[in-house]
C-alpha cells in the first residue's frame, strides 16, 4: 500500500541516485506510479508520473535531479485513479513544499471543502493532498515545518506516514506516521526513512522505529525525534542483521521463485527460537483456557493449521478469525484467552485493529516476520518468524515460517518431543520437493488452459489446499477454490465439469481413505485430476490424471509443511505462461495498512 521513503546525505552528493535505489526496493508496496521531490537552490525539483518504476525511470530520468535531500514514493492507487496528477509528492499552492504519503486520510473530504472555501486549489483526486494544503496554511499562520505538521495530525484521520520538505526550511525532512509504518535509519553517508527495511538495508542498517504521534526531523547533523508534547525523546537505536543481498533477486527470475527456494532456510532458521518459544509457554502456562488465532489471507491459512495442531495435540479449544471480523466478535475474550496475531508484515491493518482490542482483555502473541513492525511493538510476546525479507507479493517462505513456529508452538504446549524432533527433517524434505522442479513446471503447463480450478484436502491438509487456491488466484488471475474435501458434494461438486482440474492433497494419514473417495467422485464427473501425495502410493498413481509425489516419509501432520511448495510452484508457472509477473500481481501490495 505505496511506500515512502527519505533522505538527507551528509555530503554534498545528488540524493537522486540513492533516492531510487530505495524506492525500488519498495515496488512491492506499489506499482501504479512513482515520483521523486528534491531540494536544491532554493527550490524543489519534482518528477512524477503514472508506471512502473522502470518505465517512468526511462521517461524521465529520475535519478538525475539536484540536491542532497528528497523523498519518493511508490503508489498503491485508493483514492484516486493512478494517473500523473494523482501520483506523489504532492505540493501546496506555491510549491514551496512537497510531501509524501502513505495510509488513507479518512476525513479527506470535510478537510478538502473547507480548504477550498478558504481559497485553496487542489489538483488530483487523493486523499493526501489535503496534507500539504493544511501544512501550508499552518506555515502561513506562523508555525514552522515541524509544528505545522504536527497541527496538520491533529486535523487528520486515519492512517499515515508522511514525510515533507520545504523550501522555507531547506535543510531537513520532517516525517510523522500513526497505523502506517515508517523506519529512520542511521547510515554512515546520510540518514535515511523508509516504510520498511529492505529500500535501506544498503545503506543504514541501525535502526530507529518512531512511534505514533512522534515527529521526526532529520537534517545533515541528525536525527531527533520529539514527542507530542515537544519534547526530545531518546530513542533507542536497534540494528537488523538483514542483509542487503536478502533483498536482491541473486540471479533468480523473480523473488517469488528465489523465496520458494529458501524455504529450506526459513523453516531451519525459525526452529532456532525454540527456547524462546519454552519461555513464551512456560510464562502463560496453566493460565489459558482458550486460543484465538487472528490473521488474513496466507496468514489466516496458517493459523487455520494451528487451531487443527493446537486442538489435537494439547486439546485446547481453538478458533480462527479473519482479522477484519474480528471486532464483530471478540466481546467472549477474557484474561484466559491467548490471541495469537499471525502476519508477515506486522502492519496489516485489520490486524492492528484487532491487536488493539485483544490487548484490551487477553494475552496476545504475535507471530510475525519484519523485524520492529508495529504487531511486533503492540503484542504482549512475540515469536520472529526468520523467512529474511520476502518482497513478492505472494507470501511463500514466510508462510512456511509461520508454520514452523505454529508447529514448535503447538509441540511444546502438548509437551509432544517426537514432534518438535520431526520438524528438524522438513527443511531436507522441502529441498527434496524442489527436485521435482521441472516436472512440476512441465505438468504445470499442461493445466494453463484452465478458467477455473477447485483444491481439496481434508483435515491439516484443508489449509494447504485454501492456500494453493489463494496462490493461484493472485498471481495467476485464475479463479480457484479451496474446499475441505468433504464439503465438496453439498454444493460445489455441481460445477465439476469435463475438464476442470481438480488438485488433491492426499498424504498418507486418517484423512486418505475418505480424501480418495472424494478423488474418485470429482473424477466419474469428468475432472482432470492433479494429485498431490506420497511416492509409493500406487492407487492414487491409478486414479489420478497427474501425480506429483512427495517423500513417503511425510504423514498427514506434518503435510503442510511440504505439500504447498508444489502448489507455489504450479502458480508460479502458471502465471508465466500467461505472461504475467508473478512478484507485482495487479490490485495487491505486499503489506496491506488500510482497512
Ligand atoms: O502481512 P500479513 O501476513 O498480515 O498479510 C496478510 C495478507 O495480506 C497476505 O497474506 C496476502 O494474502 C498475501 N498476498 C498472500 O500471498
Amino acid at each position: 500500500m505505496c511506500g515512502i521513503v527519505g533522505c538527507i546525505l551528509k555530503n554534498d552528493e545528488d540524493v537522486a541516485p540513492i533516492l531510487f535505489n530505495c524506492i525500488s526496493k519498495l515496488e512491492y508496496r506499489g506499482y501504479d506510479s512513482i515520483g521523486f521531490a528534491t531540494y536544491s537552490e532554493n527550490r524543489i525539483h519534482i518528477k512524477k508520473d503514472k508506471g512502473k518504476i522502470e518505465e517512468v525511470e526511462n521517461k524521465l530520468n529520475l535519478s538525475n535531479m539536484p540536491g542532497k535531500l528528497g523523498i519518493a514514493h511508490v503508489r498503491w492507487a485508493t483514492h484516486g485513479d493512478p494517473s500523473k496528477l494523482n501520483s506523489h509528492p504532492h505540493v501546496d499552492e506555491r510549491k514551496e513544499l512537497a510531501i509524501v504519503h502513505n495510509g488513507i486520510i479518512e476525513n479527506y473530504l470535510e478537510i478538502k471543502e473547507e480548504l477550498i472555501k478558504e481559497g485553496h486549489v487542489f489538483k488530483s483526486d487523493t486523499d493526501t493532498e489535503v496534507i500539504p494544503h493544511l501544512i501550508e496554511k499552518f506555515m502561513n499562520e506562523g508555525f514552522d515545518l515541524e509544528h505545522a505538521l504536527r497541527e496538520t495530525i491533529d486535523v487528520i484521520h486515519g492512517a499515515y506516514s508522511i514525510a515533507a520538505i520545504s523550501t522555507k526550511e531547506p535543510n531537513k525532512i520532517v516525517a510523522t506516521r500513526k497505523d502506517s509504518p515508517l523506519i529512520v535509519g542511521i547510515g554512515e553517508n546520510g540518514y535515511y526513512l523508509a516504510s520498511d527495511s529492505p529500500a535501506i538495508l544498503k545503506y543504514a542498517r541501525d535502526i530507529i522505529y518512531p512511534e505514533k504521534g512522534e515527529i521526526v526531523i532529520l537534517d545533515e547533523n541528525g536525527v531527533v525525534v520529539h514527542d507530542e508534547f515537544d519534547n526530545i525523546v531518546n530513542k533507542e537505536i536497534e540494528s537488523i542483521n538483514w542483509t542487503p543481498e536478502m533483498a536482491e533477486k541473486e540471479g533468480y527470475d523473480h523473488f517469488m521463485i528465489k523465496e520458494i527456494n529458501e524455504q529450506a532456510s526459513a523453516v531451519k532458521n525459525t526452529l532456532t527460537q525454540k527456547e524462546h518459544i519454552q519461555e513464551i509457554i512456560d510464562d502463560i502456562e496453566g493460565n489459558i483456557q482458550r486460543i484465538c488465532f487472528v490473521a488474513c489471507g496466507t496468514s489466516y491459512h496458517a493459523s487455520l493449521t494451528g487451531k487443527y495442531l493446537i486442538e489435537s495435540l494439547a486439546g485446547i479449544p481453538t478458533d480462527v478469525i479473519l482479522a477484519s471480523e474480528f471486532k464483530y466478535s471478540a466481546n467472549t475474550l477474557n484474561d484466559k484467552t491467548l490471541v495469537i496475531f499471525i502476519s508477515q508484515s506486522g502492519e496489516t491493518a485489520d490486524s492492528l485493529k484487532a491487536l488493539d482490542i485483544a490487548n484490551q482483555t487477553s494475552k496476545t502473541l504475535g507471530i510475525v516476520n519484519v523485524v520492529g513492525s508495529s504487531i511486533t511493538r503492540r503484542a504482549q510476546y512475540v515469536i520472529q518468524t526468520q523467512a529474511g525479507p520476502e518482497i513478492g507479493v505472494a507470501a511463500t517462505k514466510t508462510y512456511l515460517a509461520q508454520l514452523t513456529a505454529i508447529y514448535l508452538f503447538s509441540a511444546l504446549l502438548a509437551k509432544n518431543e517426537e514432534l518438535v524432533n520431526e520438524l528438524d527433517k522438513v527443511p531436507d524434505f522441502i529441498d527434496e520437493t524442489l527436485e521435482n522442479i521441472d516436472f512440476i513446471k512441465g505438468i504445470s503447463k499442461r493445466y494453463n488452459y484452465a478458467r477455473d480450478f477447485f483444491y481439496l484436502g481434508r483435515g491439516f491438509s484443508y489449509p494447504t489446499a485454501l492456500e494453493g487456491a489463494l496462490k493461484l488466484k493472485e498471481i495467476t488471475y485464475i479463479h480457484g477454490e479451496g474446499y475441505a474435501a468433504g464439503e465438496l458434494k453439498h454444493g460445489p461438486l455441481a460445477l465439476i465439469d469435463e475438464g476442470i482440474p481438480v488438485v488433491v492433497i492426499v498424504p498418507p494419514g486418517d484423512s486418505y481413505r475418505k480424501t480418495m473417495s472424494n478423488l474418485e467422485e470429482v473424477k466419474s464427473r469428468g475432472a482432470n485430476v492433479l494429485a498431490i501425495g506420497s511416492a509409493d502410493d500406487d492407487a492414487l498413481k491409478e486414479q489420478a490424471d497427474d501425480v506429483i509425489t512427495i517423500n513417503p516419509e511425510i504423514d498427514e501432520l506434518i503435510a503442510p509443511l511440504i505439500y504447498v511448495v508444489p502448489l507455489q510452484l504450479i502458480a508460479y508457472f502458471i502465471t508465466l505462461e500467461k505472461g504475467h509477473d508473478p512478484d507485482k500481481p495487479k490490485n495487491l501490495a505486499k503489506c496491506v495498512t488500510v482497512e
